[in-house]
Parts: C-alpha cells; structure tokens; sequence
C-alpha cells in the first residue's frame, strides 16, 4: 500500500498548496488540492486507461520536447498495443508507479517512477510533466511527493531523476524538493546539444 506524506515542513508549504483533501484508495495523504476552478488530485493509473495516457504523453512530448529523453517522433510511432503494454505493464508492478494528476474529469499531469532489480535501492522519476493551465498550483509537488513517499515505502535510499541544464521550473521544482546534482551533464540524448543533469535526493 502506498501512503504519502508531506515532504515541506509547513513553513515551506505555500498557501495555495494547504487546501488539501483526502479520500480513500488515493495515493497520497495530501494529494487532494485545488487547482484552476477544481479539486486536483495524484493517482496511479489503471491499465484500462492507456488512451489517455498515450494523449497525455504525446501532448507533454509536444508541449516541452527539451525536457524529455524520449521525442515525440518516436513516441508517436508506437502502436496501440505498445501503449497498453506498457501501462498494463506498469499499472501491475510493485516496481512501478504511473501516476496522473487528474483536475475535474481532465487528465493535467503525469509521473512516472520505476525501480529497476539490478539497483533496487534507486527509484527512477521519468515523464514529469503538467499541462500548461495547471502550472504553478502544486501540481508537479504533489506528482513529486507521491513518488518520493512510494520510494521510501519500496525501502529505496535514493530517487533520482535527469533534468535538463537550465534555470527552469523543473530544476527548482527537485532543488525544492531536497533533489542535489550528482555526476557531470551529459547529452539529453544520442546527438543532441541539450545536455541533462543527474539529480538524486537521498531518503
Ligand atoms: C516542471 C513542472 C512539472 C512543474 O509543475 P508545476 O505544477 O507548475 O509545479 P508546482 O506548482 O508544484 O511548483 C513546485 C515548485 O517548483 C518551482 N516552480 C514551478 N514552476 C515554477 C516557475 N514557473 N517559476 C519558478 N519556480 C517554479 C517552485 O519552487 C515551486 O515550489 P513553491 O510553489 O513551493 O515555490 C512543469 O513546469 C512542467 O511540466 N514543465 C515542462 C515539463 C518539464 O520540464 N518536466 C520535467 C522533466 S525532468
């Protein structure tokens, strides 16, 4: 079972980000915000939902293509079937945690974290994003937190994530939530000049 708690001491916490509400089944303890006219909250993703999650993904590999390993050529490449392999995939494993940041009915944001057995005591974040009418409400905080608490459930001493080199929010967003650069940039991917940085926060 997944159980989240808040990772800032209240002083940290912002205003806007203490209206939080719970109900049961949801990932997270404060995971309930709001966000534009609603309620927002974090949640994983059920295998049945790899519609959305395919859109979802597309538009966030559109909206920020400097911020992702992968692109949208060749996220758009993928079958139907890759897609609900792959949610179906992750949805069922202890190892992974696919989550969504649903406002109202729209899905606003994604997470991913995944453990890999070779190096169980590191929990990986990937596909950090939220849509553009969602920024700055405590969104990618709650989608963060969630992933960190699960991390430390998992029993994992570490999460760590890749960031684009940049004074950007996502950068201050990890800075914020206890993440450190470890190692040296390296490229974002195979060729390009865009070069990414480790983060790594220790739990
Ligand atoms: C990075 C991203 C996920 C942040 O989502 P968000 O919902 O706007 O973030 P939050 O509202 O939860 O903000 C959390 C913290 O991030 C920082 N932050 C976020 N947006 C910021 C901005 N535009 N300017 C300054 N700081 C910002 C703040 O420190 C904030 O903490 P605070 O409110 O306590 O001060 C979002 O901007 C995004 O999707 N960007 C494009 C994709 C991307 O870069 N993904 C990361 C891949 S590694």
């Amino acid at each position: 079972m997944i159980r989240v708690g808040d990772e800032r001491t209240p002083p940290e916490r912002s205003a806007r980000h203490s209206g939080v509400h719970r109900r049961p089944g949801d990932v997270g303890s404060r995971n309930f915000f709001p966000l534009g006219r609603h309620v927002a909250h974090v949640r994983r993703l059920t295998a049945q939902e790899w519609p959305r999650y395919r859109d979802l993904r597309l538009r966030a590999l559109a909206d920020a293509p400097d911020a992702f390993g992968s692109t949208l050529a060749r996220e758009r490449d993928r079958t139907d079937s890759d897609w609900q392999l792959r949610l179906s995939a992750g949805a069922s494993s202890a190892a992974e945690l696919p989550l969504v940041l649903v406002d109202g009915a729209e899905f606003v944001g994604l997470a991913w974290g995944r453990i890999d057995g070779a190096t169980p005591d590191v929990a990986h974040v990937f596909q950090m994003w939220v849509a553009p009418e969602g920024r700055g409400q405590g969104g990618g905080r709650s989608l963060l937190d969630t992933l960190i608490s699960w991390a430390r459930e998992t029993g994992a001493a570490f999460v760590e994530l890749d960031v684009t080199c940049g004074d950007t929010a996502a950068r201050r967003l990890y800075e914020r939530a206890g993440f450190r650069p470890v190692g040296v940039p390296r490229p974002l991917r195979p060729g390009s000049a865009l070069m990414a940085r480790r983060m790594r926060r220790v739990l």
